[in-house]
């Protein structure tokens, strides 16, 4: 198997699809308050999505080994990692929780995630902040080592070295990868490693970067309902994932909306 490289044509399909997957975050945004479900979040997750004629990749998802996954995305709250599934516990003021959305536009996947405060910034204190901002900027810290001719260990030890300086700790057993017109293909974009190794990136290459960032050790487990992870220790755990091409020059990030987050201060466009 090698990595697919896409054409302008293919390329401008994921412009599309990433743009509707940003727009739904952006959309989700403003009903993560306290006292909200995970599930009524989920059901206008899925409500925006076929309305716009798109279809939620993860409903019914089923690699080897797990059942299919019963809803339209997915909502890792606190200490769980990822792929925790929508339920009907309210989210408290002071909660930090992953929506990781997947809409499938045309054919093509759009796949990104990012955190919400419930109950806004000021609710959490500054030391839960400090990971998500640290757990978002590490995200960035990896997409600005893409361009032609880097190696995706470049981006994993961007990533681990600005984690870990901050004495937190970088997931190993979930990575990036691949996507298009299938969901989950190669490469795998490992969080963590060496300058110079692994595959060399080439223009029309198409991956995502999602760091998992715990607060306190890296190790994982699974919960009780076969999909969600949860750190063992029970510290706090940070994502946040973006699609983006490899272009001649660098990099575009395809999962932009208007309302993301700010891009930290290094950054100085979602293109290069
Ligand atoms: N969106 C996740 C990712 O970033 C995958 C979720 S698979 C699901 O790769 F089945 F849990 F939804
Ligand atoms: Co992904
Ligand atoms: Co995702």
């Amino acid at each position: 198997m090698s990595i697919k490289i896409h054409t302008p044509e293919e390329i401008e399909h994921m412009r599309v699809a990433g743009r509707f997957a940003g727009e739904l975050l952006d959309y989700l945004a403003p009903f993560v308050v306290p006292g909200v479900t995970t599930n009524e979040l989920d059901r206008l997750c899925a409500e925006y999505t076929t309305s716009r004629g798109s279809v939620s990749a993860p409903l019914n998802y089923a690699p080897p080994g797990h059942t299919p996954y019963p809803k339209s995305m997915c909502t890792s709250v606190n200490h769980q990692v990822c792929h925790g599934i929508p339920n009907d516990k309210p989210l408290k003021k002071g909660d930090i929780v992953n929506i990781d959305v997947t809409p499938i536009t045309n054919g093509w996947h759009g796949d990104s995630s990012r955190m919400y405060i419930v109950g806004g910034e000021e609710a959490a204190p500054p030391f839960v902040s400090r990971l998500v901002r640290v757990t978002y900027e590490s995200m960035w810290l990896g997409i600005q080592q893409v361009k032609p001719g880097a190696h995706l260990g470049d981006i994993g030890h961007a990533i681990q070295q600005y984690v870990e300086g901050h004495g937190y700790s970088v997931v190993r057993e979930f990575c990036g990868h691949g996507t298009g017109q299938e969901f989950h293909t190669e490469p795998q974009v490992l969080h963590y490693g060496k300058p110079g190794t692994l595959e060399e990136l080439q223009p029309g290459m198409i991956f995502t970067i999602e760091p998992m960032v715990n607060a306190g050790r890296r190790e994982i487990k699974q919960g009780p309902d076969g999909w969600a992870i949860v750190t063992k220790d029970r510290s706090l755990s940070a994502q946040f994932e973006h699609t983006l091409v490899v272009t001649e020059t660098g990099y575009e990030v395809l999962t932009v909306s208007p309302g993301m987050p700010a891009l930290p201060d290094f950054v100085s466009s979602t293109k290069t």
